[in-house]
């Protein structure tokens, strides 16, 4: 049996995601559009990834394809689901038999990736995001006895779009909220007052319609003007706060309605680390579960998990999903990449070249980030979702305060507020944060222990917190032993961990992409396969 879930253009963040059944159980694969095509927040229909998915699970035709899942964001009919641009769907499901698509619902969708994703048996889902299929803003779900079933849902203008308002009033562009967070805590202290929010919270409706455009990513009331970086701090820590009370406010209400013991919460807003900690916090919950996926970049999984659970009725038969689910990369394509960069003359001036490793590769990739050097980290299938979680990784010392700046100026081309997240041996997360259990997916943002602040201060924001990763042997065990190496040279089981890409590109996907984004900046190293590659050039300090 094999499903295809697809979120297709013109939506932004298009992909596909594959659930394949055999008699061994079931295999999963999942791709956005941008990593395949590298063009960031992709809206095309998503050709590549899919191709990717088939090549990943063995599926040679379309034809072999039992049913077909996707979401819809105007209309529910596929050929005519589109608002300002025509869609390129066509071509591909005119192939299909219809009788094989499905069409769900976006937040439905959602709803599907962050409950089958979560392990729980039952749970409240709240889907927090700009728009939906039916224009909701935000819904409530419950899911018990594997079904899920929406029981309130609005369409009034709610947190997600006021966030995006307000992030492009900063003057930051559309998707770009994570900034917004990041600056947030720099605005703390500032006297200014730059908006006046009506705090208008009932049920699942957390009501914005009167401060922003509707239709529109844009804020509709006079405000103080938006100019320095306090004042550009001071309307993000405004909204932060308004997302934190609106996440509780809609947390609060799911416990009333549902009297769940769990929480699942997705869509877009379900991205901001910092409302999620704060939900964790005030303990509504005994445990709160955020895919990574949160973003619509899990809608494709989400639509082939409802087709594999709901649609074909097969029951449960794994705890929970894994989140490396891109396609796998041989050793032997790893060789050829690294052949083919050796025999280029790529980017000269950046690089002289590179030396290539081929024995004890991780062990002298854990020297270097001894030596403070930037580490390129490329392995295994890519993760679901916009932050990287060790196999698209670029990593280096958590120690140095200094390595914030070197890695904003030499590799990431990004803004100097932006913080980058610890990740840490899962059995040590207590020694350096304040939560009580694990955070996968950077998905938390708990305080980093006060008396350990000068310990990792490239990963401690100026709040005081670190957006956390917890490391367990079991899910990713080279992260892990990369890890655990540099802890036994240093003393400190904790790492800094950025996304492998430069500013307005998509993660690094193949090998390729990843020798590219490692000649082309300031990384010293790349452990990838078996190899690490080591730059001839040093760093300029300049
Ligand atoms: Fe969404």
């Amino acid at each position: 049996m094999i499903i295809l879930g697809l979120h297709k253009d013109p939506w932004h963040d298009s992909g596909a995601a594959m659930i394949r059944e055999d008699a061994d159980g079931i295999r999963i694969a999942s791709l956005s559009e941008e990593r395949a095509n590298r063009e960031k927040d992709s809206r095309r229909f998503p050709h590549l990834s899919l191709k990717a998915c088939m090549d990943e699970l063995g599926v040679s035709s379309t034809e072999e394809i039992d049913l077909v899942v996707l979401d819809y964001i105007v209309r529910p009919s596929w050929r005519d689901d589109w608002y300002r641009r025509p869609c390129e769907t066509r071509h591909f499901l005119s192939g299909i038999d219809p009788k094989k698509i499905r069409i769900i619902n976006h937040h439905l969708a959602h709803a599907c990736n962050v409950f089958y994703s979560s392990g729980f048996e039952a749970a409240a889902i709240l889907i927090v995001d700009g728009r939906g299929s039916e224009k909701e803003t935000q819904s409530l779900f419950v899911a018990k006895e594997g079904r899920i079933e929406v029981i309130e849902s609005t369409t009034v203008i709610g947190i997600g779009l006021l966030y995006a308002a307000v992030t492009q009033a900063i003057g930051f562009g559309l998707l770009q909220e994570g900034k917004t967070m990041g600056l947030a805590p720099y605005g703390a202290e500032v006297k200014k007052q730059i908006f006046h929010f009506p705090r208008r919270f009932s049920g699942v409706t957390t009501d914005y319609s009167s401060v922003c455009l509707e239709d529109s990513y844009e804020m509709g009331v006079r405000h103080a003007p938006i100019i320095t970086f306090e004042d550009k701090a001071r309307a993000a820590f405004e909204v932060q706060a308004e997302a934190e009370a609106a996440l509780l406010h809609l947390a609060r209400h799911a416990f009333e309605r549902t009297s769940a013991e769990r929480l699942c919460i997705s869509g877009g807003v379900a991205l901001n680390s910092v409302a999620n900690y704060e939900v964790l916090r005030a303990g509504i919950f005994k445990d709160i579960f955020i895919n990574p996926a949160a973003s619509d970049t899990g809608i494709p999984l989400g639509a082939a998990l409802y087709g594999y659970h709901a649609i074909l009725q097969r029951p449960r038969s794994y705890d929970r999903i894994s989140t490396y689910l891109g396609p796998s990369y041989s050793g032997e394509r790893i060789t050829r990449a690294i052949d083919a960069f050796r025999q280029s003359t790529f980017n000269q001036e950046a690089s002289a070249g590179f030396s290539v490793v081929n024995h004890d590769a991780l062990e002298l990739a854990v020297e270097m980030l001894v030596q403070n050097k930037i580490v390129g980290c490329f392995h295994g299938r890519s993760e679901m979702g916009p932050r990287a979680l060790g196999n698209r990784s670029i990593l280096m010392s958590p120690l140095l305060a200094e390595n914030k700046d070197i890695l904003n100026r030499d590799v990431k081309h990004r803004e100097a507020f932006r913080p980058f997240a610890p990740a840490v041996l899962e059995e040590r997360t207590q020694e350096y944060f304040e939560i009580d259990r694990p955070s996968p997916y950077m998905l938390l943002v708990p305080p980093v222990r006060e008396e350990k602040r000068n310990r990792i201060p490239a990963v401690t924001h100026v709040d005081g917190t670190g957006r956390l990763q917890t490391v367990a042997r079991m899910s990713n065990p080279h992260f892990y032993s990369l890890i655990e190496k540099f802890q036994q040279k240093t003393g400190v089981p904790v790492l800094l961990n950025t996304s492998f890409n430069v500013a307005n590109e998509p993660i690094v996907e193949t090998p390729e992409d990843a020798i590219r984004c490692f000649l082309g900046t300031g990384i010293d190293a790349l452990l990838i396969g078996d190899y690490l590659l080591v730059k001839e050039t040093k760093r300029d300090p300049a």
